[in-house]
């Protein structure tokens, strides 16, 4: 019995030596279709954990859960980017986990919404123009993508003493869903599972810069615009209740990135968390 224990979580999340993927590796059996680009094609880990499907028996995290080693590891870091479309989420999660990489740090990238069937209902159901669905079935099915999201990735890595970057999470719901009407609150009570992260930063630009930035427009400029601003002032508000620390991401994207390391780095070294963790 005690060979068949190698640490399946471990296990599970061990990068191929010869991986480029910018997430976990993950076990063939529980996802085929493990890439590593996001619905936009940028560079981020790709996981479709068909856990639900898996029998407890054959679950790891059910069946072993987690190692001895695992287990006595320090926590590790989760770490969200938010922002309006254009305001360089991607771009600097993805030079952000570089540099850890380069560092020595076991980073995770990841995004949401994920690449998992509700991620993809959501993309393909809500997010397009012609889409009626009511804003409490898109919250609702934002946190139900979440809540997956979380117990099946985020934490088990957290646990493992890696460090999270995502690529947009909770605040998302509230500035989107809060900008459709919905109450904050309800919001936040629908996302009560989910952990806060230890550092949020938001990404700060002008709307009409992220529209120039994104170039493809699906809707009117003036409908994306005044869209925009209201996001963004939801989400100027959530800096003020200091739930976001603001950088200005109207600068150089070596700029930018320069006072988003200056912030990581300041929190690992606040955690104590070295690379070799
Ligand atoms: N500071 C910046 N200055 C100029 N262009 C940028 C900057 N940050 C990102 N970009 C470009 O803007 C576009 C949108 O950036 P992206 O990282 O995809 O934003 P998001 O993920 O927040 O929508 C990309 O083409 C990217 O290369
Ligand atoms: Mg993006």
């Amino acid at each position: 019995m005690d060979a068949v224990l190698v640490d399946p979580l471990c296990a599970l999340f061990e990068e191929p030596a010869d991986s480029d993927n910018l997430g976990l590796g993950v076990d063939p059996a529980w996802g085929s279709d493990a890439g590593c680009a996001d619905h936009e094609g940028h560079h981020v880990h790709d996981y479709d954990l068909n856990v639900l499907s898996v029998p407890d028996e054959q679950n790891p995290f059910i069946a072993f859960g987690l190692r001895r080693e695992c287990m006595s590891k320090k926590r590790g870091v989760f770490i969200v980017f938010e922002g309006i479309d254009g305001s360089g989420k991607s771009t600097h999660v993805r030079l952000l986990f570089q540099k850890l990489q380069r560092r020595g740090f076991d980073a995770l990238s990841t995004a949401e919404p994920t690449r998992t069937s509700i991620g993809r209902l959501i993309r393909e159901s809500i997010q397009t123009p012609s889409s009626q669905v009511p804003p409490e079935a898109e919250a609702l099915l934002f946190a139900a993508d979440r809540l997956n999201h979380v117990k099946r990735l985020i934490e088990p890595a957290l646990a493992a003493g890696r460090i999270v970057l995502s690529d947009r999470y909770v605040h998302s719901s509230l500035a989107y869903q809060g900008e459709r009407g919905l109450n904050l609150e309800w919001i936040r009570s629908i996302n009560r599972f989910a952990p806060r992260a230890d550092l949020s930063i938001y990404l700060d630009i002008p709307p009409e810069v992220g529209i120039k930035r994104m170039q493809r427009r699906k809707k009117t400029v003036f409908e994306t615009l005044t869209l925009q601003q209201r996001i963004r002032e939801l989400y100027l508000r959530f800096v003020e209740e200091g739930e976001l620390l603001l950088i200005n991401g109207n600068r150089t994207v070596t700029e930018v990135q320069q006072d988003i390391r200056e912030a990581v780095f300041n929190l690992l070294k606040e955690k104590e968390l070295t690379p070799s963790n």
